[in-house]
């Protein structure tokens, strides 16, 4: 019998980006059949390949990945027992799960919007994950704005997120920088897991970040480069810092 597995959502671009050419190449295919030459059916393999590999993706495909990142997540920012963390834009909990999970006391909440079609995930696929990883009695799920985080000042000793922050539109991210530091009590571990730069989304992990935060509150902050093959081979960051007693 099959284990069940957590599901922890999809790279949503990516899968997206191959339904794309699957369909453009199956359109090629067929118009070509009939318009060009019938050897143009060809194409059809490929166009198969790309469905196959967005379906496959979407399926959660991408499980163990997703749990080398965690795992690498947590040997920088490093857990500690007894300590209360938030995991904002949770998704399927993979972060709160991973907290959880390696601290004996201690509790963790994870915050979403579940927007979708944003990494596929919901707050059922959370818990249900909570329960498969054996952490429900240390982990809590609620829907919340990360923009607006219903807990009050200086509550939890780290506030962690990955791949959250840049899919916040650029106007709303530093209410979102604030709402996080607000949270965070003084000396606690801020920490987010981020693409290096998207030109689309003005995204970016540079000095001008690195300011923005000392500004808002943070000390020592600073940019962990972390290789990673989700979904492609890249580098992306973990971003630290620690509140300051006086933000
Ligand atoms: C790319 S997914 C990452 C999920 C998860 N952290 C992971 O690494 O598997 C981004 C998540 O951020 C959530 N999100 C986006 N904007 C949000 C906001 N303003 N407040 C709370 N969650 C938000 C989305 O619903 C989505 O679940």
């Amino acid at each position: 019998m099959c284990e069940e597995k957590p599901y922890y959502g999809y790279p949503t671009w990516h899968v997206l980006s191959n339904f794309f050419l699957g369909s453009l190449i199956l359109i090629a295919s067929i118009i070509g059949y009939f318009k060009i030459n019938p050897l143009m059916l060809i194409l059809i393999p490929p166009a198969i390949y790309f469905f196959w590999n967005g379906f496959s993706w979407m399926r959660g495909g991408s499980l163990e990945q997703k749990l080398k990142i965690r795992e690498e997540f947590m040997r920088i920012v490093k857990p500690v027992d007894g300590e209360l963390v938030l995991d904002v834009g949770t998704g399927g909990g993979l972060l709160a799960i991973g907290y959880a999970k390696a601290m004996k006391r201690g509790k963790v909440v994870g915050i979403d919007l579940w927007i979708p079609a944003m990494g596929g995930t919901s707050m059922e696929t959370a818990v249900k994950n909570a329960e498969l990883e054996g952490v429900s009695d240390k982990v809590e799920f609620r829907r919340g704005d990360t923009c607006n985080i219903p807990y009050p000042d200086n509550h939890f000793d780290k506030v962690v997120a990955s791949f959250a922050v840049h899919t916040i539109p650029c106007k709303k991210r530093d209410e979102a920088f604030k709402e996080m530091i607000r949270v965070l009590k003084p000396g606690g571990t801020l920490a987010l897991l981020e693409p290096k730069s998207d030109r689309w989304i003005r995204w970016c992990v540079d000095e001008n970040l690195r300011k923005k935060l000392k500004e808002i509150g943070l000390r020592n902050v600073r940019f962990h480069p972390m290789t990673i093959t989700y979904p492609k081979k890249r580098t992306v960051y973990v971003i630290t810092g620690i509140k300051g007693v006086k933000p």
